[in-house]
């Protein structure tokens, strides 16, 4: 879908100004990035590290997202698309099904290295886009999106944000026996890996049911994780999730 297509989210698109960016906002990037890797490099999986080639990072410099968005398009036909900031749940959701990824393009200062309250550009390149250069985790997210899109009812999009929360931000999974990340709050927190790591939060397997019925905690270090065993039962797993969704606004039609 072409930008022009977009009604929520229209008001949020925004040009990325990349020769704005200081000299000391390139050194703080380098800083988190260089921070992070040697973690990634052993933790991240294995769609994360070949998203990262594909797609162009460079631990020197900020990304610049139309030249991320070149490369992304023929493999997923994603696009990584500056936003102005948080944006509200519908036209979250509708660049998520037309395959746009809303980015931020700001940078935390120097400050702030491990942890930021609202996305960043690190949060949301770091952190998400090279797995969107993996097919199948690719039509996942389109899928959530434009799942989400048809929905209104708070409730049930509520439980829905839980399995986003417990994938696209907090996912792991399980490669060559061990346990790896691949969502973005786990890829861009130091805080968060090393709890993974550690040993410090409990790493269940992947069930649908159980991570729709998990409230998300915000307030703290998260005691309880999942883990996939494949791309391909995310994939499933959100045809599922549809079908869920169906059938609870079926049941609480009116007149049943
Ligand atoms: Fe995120």
């Amino acid at each position: 879908m072409p930008a022009e297509q977009l009604k929520a989210a229209a008001p949020f698109l925004i040009e990325q100004k990349y020769a704005e960016y200081s000299q000391e906002q390139h050194s703080v990037w380098q800083e988190l990035v260089l921070r992070r890797w040697p973690q990634i490099e052993a933790h991240g999986c294995r769609e994360y590290l070949e998203g990262y080639q594909i797609i162009g990072l460079q631990k020197e410099r900020l990304p610049n997202l139309a030249a991320i968005s070149e490369k992304l398009r023929p493999r997923t036909g994603w696009s990584t698309t500056p936003v102005s900031g948080f944006l509200p749940a519908p036209a979250f959701f509708e660049m998520l099904a037309a395959r746009m990824f809303p980015t931020t393009t700001w940078l935390r200062g120097r400050d702030s290295l491990e942890y930021t309250p609202e996305p960043d550009i690190f949060h949301d390149v770091f952190g998400h886009v090279p797995m969107h250069a993996h097919r199948v985790f690719a039509d996942f997210l389109q899928h959530y999106g434009s799942v989400c899109a048809r929905i209104e009812d708070q409730e049930l999009l509520e439980q829905l944000g839980r399995l986003f929360w417990y994938t696209v931000e907090f996912g792991l999974i399980r490669q060559d026996g061990a346990i790896k990340v691949y969502g973005s709050g786990v890829i861009s927190s130091h805080r968060e890996c090393s709890n993974v790591i550690e040993g410090g939060c409990e790493v269940r397997d992947f069930q649908l049911e159980e991570v729709l019925r998990t409230p998300v905690r915000v307030d703290r270090i998260h005691k309880l994780l999942f883990a996939i065993g494949s791309f391909d039962q995310l994939y499933e797993a959100m045809h599922a999730a549809e079908d869920w969704a169906e059938q609870r606004l079926l049941e609480s039609r009116p007149g049943r």
